[in-house]
């Protein structure tokens, strides 16, 4: 029988765990999410869609995983795609996807990848939250961005419970740093009954 992960997913902490999660999850990760509805790349790939106008400017793809979110972003029009991803299985079925640009493996132990203003836009699709990424990771795809560059972003529900995810965003808004241009509550897995808000920010 094949081993499921959304049942333990939420629960990952840390870095060497979140990869090692992933790692194991990477084969049968497309056939687990999708089986459950996964909502939230079309969600997230349509918000960002209704507020950009050149679709060839080079999007990140922040936490590309399988390649999931990169096809979302490429049916809705989006024409360059890089990837990043912190798991290299996930990250080899992703080129499989072929529809990247480019797919880099990142080190969260390094210097931070993303030179400032080379996208007009970075997606972190499914990616920051409970059992992935870290809140502060929020902090630096924001920085990454030139002013007036989108950032669509989603949490679920599980992270959603500590309001620490989204303190960050009503904080970068309050200090004058991005500002809301849309954000919607919607199905993310409804075959587990878990939803997410899909949020799209603009760099000031
Ligand atoms: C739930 S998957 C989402 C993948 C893809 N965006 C999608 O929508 O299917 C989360 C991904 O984030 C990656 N990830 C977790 N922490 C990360 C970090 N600190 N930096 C880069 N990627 C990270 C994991 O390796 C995993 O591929």
């Amino acid at each position: 029988m094949t081993e499921t992960f959304l049942d333990k997913a939420y629960d990952t902490t840390g870095v060497d765990a979140t990869r090692e999660m992933y790692e194991k999850w990477a084969e049968s990760y497309d056939s687990e999410v999708s089986e459950n509805g996964y909502a939230t790349p079309k969600r997230c790939a349509e918000a960002l869609r209704a507020v950009t106008s050149d679709l060839t400017a080079p999007v990140l793809d922040f936490g590309c995983g399988t390649g999931l979110s990169g096809l979302a972003l490429s049916l809705v029009g989006f024409k360059t795609i890089d990837g990043i991803d912190l798991t290299k299985s996930m990250l080899d079925l992703a080129a499989e996807k072929g529809l990247y640009r480019s797919l880099l493996l990142s080190d969260p132990d390094a210097e931070f990848l993303v030179p400032k203003g080379d996208y007009s836009a970075i997606a972190a699709i499914g990616v920051i939250g409970a059992g992935a990424a870290p809140v502060e990771v929020f902090d630096l795809l924001l920085g990454a961005l030139a002013s007036g560059g989108k950032f669509v972003l989603s949490f679920n529900d599980s992270t959603l419970k500590n309001p620490a995810f989204e303190g960050r965003i009503t904080a970068a808004i309050e200090a004058g740093v991005a500002s809301l241009l849309s954000e919607e509550y919607g199905d993310h897995l409804p075959g587990i009954n878990m939803k997410s808000k899909v949020y799209v920010l603009e760099k000031t």
